[in-house]
């Protein structure tokens, strides 16, 4: 991951005030790889500059009273709506009475493990956006299957690797980001009567409920958003609209796989913010193999990790003078899969069903099924509840 990625997951602190303990636990917390301290100040008077503008997701306010700093906290507040977490001392219990009535997301006494105290800001954090609180290592994994050219088998792809992965039992969103002419929908023999233009035009703020209220259900158990049913309405399926969008779904799905167009537009950009592996759909042709270059230097451009990208290459088996070693070399890359042409996709798009349910046995079902089962780190629900359990303990 390059830092500036990292950079954008990472939870923006400052820290108030002083108490026992305080400067150890800034020193640790300044080395922690999810945290990003952006300074402290011993007196709030003293920082009130960056409280107002520093986007910060938690303040942490030490305090070597023995009751409720309510003066400290009211002065915060007056800076910033950011969640507000009180660390003491630990013979301070007195100050947890104050802290119930008060706004604050928590209070710790310390000594603690960082481990705890990186979880109880995370918490906080999490809560102040609206949503309920899990650990990164829980969030689902966001799967963007892209090609710079048109017709190379994204929505093929992209749909079938959905379908594959809810027949596995996987909790999967098949998001269709091909704006102005998605046709996932059609794909999966769905008609919707509600796209991703009517979830962004609805009023309020997007959570968990909002987004189950406007995906349409496949029989496999897949939940697919369409893409708006008007191109013009595209354009007001914003950047910003995209991020919250993809935020609120890594809490509710294991998977999210995102159909694109061939374009770095906004909407591409804010996904490429949040994408955990890139599926880059090449062929063995040569406008193919060229926009695939370019696309890579825009992606280095962007610093878009490049561990993060996979190619995969579709109509593998047609001989048409170019052949995959060929492009492996112009492109310094190898293919994880090999994705033949079959008559089988045709048919099954006209059929509106993905062929890896309507013929599991065809060759292009079967090398979904093994594309579908190697994006996806064997982590078991057992595991994550787990490591969800140890983290809040
Ligand atoms: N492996 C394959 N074997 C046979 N036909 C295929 C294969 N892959 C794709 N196709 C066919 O090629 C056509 C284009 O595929 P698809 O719609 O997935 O491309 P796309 O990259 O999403 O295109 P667009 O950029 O227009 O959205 C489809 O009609 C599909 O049936
Ligand atoms: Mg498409």
């Amino acid at each position: 991951m390059t830092d500036h990625q990292h950079e954008q997951q990472k939870t923006r602190i400052y820290f108030t005030g002083q108490c026992e303990g305080l400067p150890e636990l800034r020193e640790a917390l300044s080395a922690h790889d999810d945290l990003e301290v952006v300074g402290w100040s011993d007196h709030v008077a003293q920082a009130t500059g960056v409280l107002a503008g520093g986007h910060l997701d938690c303040v942490v306010h030490g305090t070597r009273m023995e009751t409720f700093p309510a003066t400290e906290v009211a002065a915060i507040r007056e800076q910033t709506r950011a969640p507000i977490v009180i660390v003491a001392s630990g013979g301070a219990t007195a100050l947890l009475e104050g802290a119930l009535e008060a706004d604050v997301a928590d209070v710790l006494l310390l000594p603690q493990l960082v481990e705890n105290v990186v979880f109880t800001i995370r918490k906080a954090a999490h809560a102040k956006r609206g949503v309920p609180t899990v650990t990164r290592a829980q969030l689902g994994r966001v799967v963007t299957v892209f090609s710079p050219k048109g017709g190379t088998g994204k929505t093929v792809t992209a749909s079938n690797l959905a379908a594959a992965l809810a027949k596995q039992g996987k909790k999967t969103l098949l998001l269709d980001l091909d704006l102005q002419f998605g046709d996932a929908a059609i794909v999966m023999g769905l008609e919707p009567d509600k796209t991703i233009y009517d979830l962004v035009v609805a009023p309020g703020e997007l959570d968990i409920e909002k987004l189950a209220g406007y995906t349409a259900k496949h029989t496999t158990g897949l939940d697919v958003l369409p893409a708006p049913l008007r191109p013009e309405d595209a354009e007001l399926v914003t950047e910003s609209k995209i991020t919250r969008l993809l935020e609120v779904a890594r809490e509710c799905y294991e998977t999210i796989i995102v159909d694109t167009s061939p374009f770095f537009h906004g909407p591409m950009l804010a996904t490429l913010d949040r994408t955990d592996e890139l599926l880059i759909i090449c062929g063995l042709d040569v406008p193919t193999l060229k926009n695939v270059k370019l696309a890579l230097q825009t992606l280095e451009l962007l610093s878009f990790p490049a561990s993060r990208i996979k190619f995969v290459l579709n109509r593998a088996n047609t001989k048409v003078g170019l052949n995959k070693r060929e492009v492996e070399s112009a492109l310094r890359a190898t293919m994880i899969a090999e994705v033949p042409s079959d008559r089988a996709v045709p048919v099954s798009v006209n059929r509106g069903t993905p062929a890896v349910i309507s013929d599991p046995g065809s060759d292009f079902s079967k090398a979904m099924t093994s594309l579908a089962k190697s994006i996806l780190p064997p982590e078991s629900k057992k595991a994550q509840r787990k490591r969800l359990s140890l983290a809040r303990a």
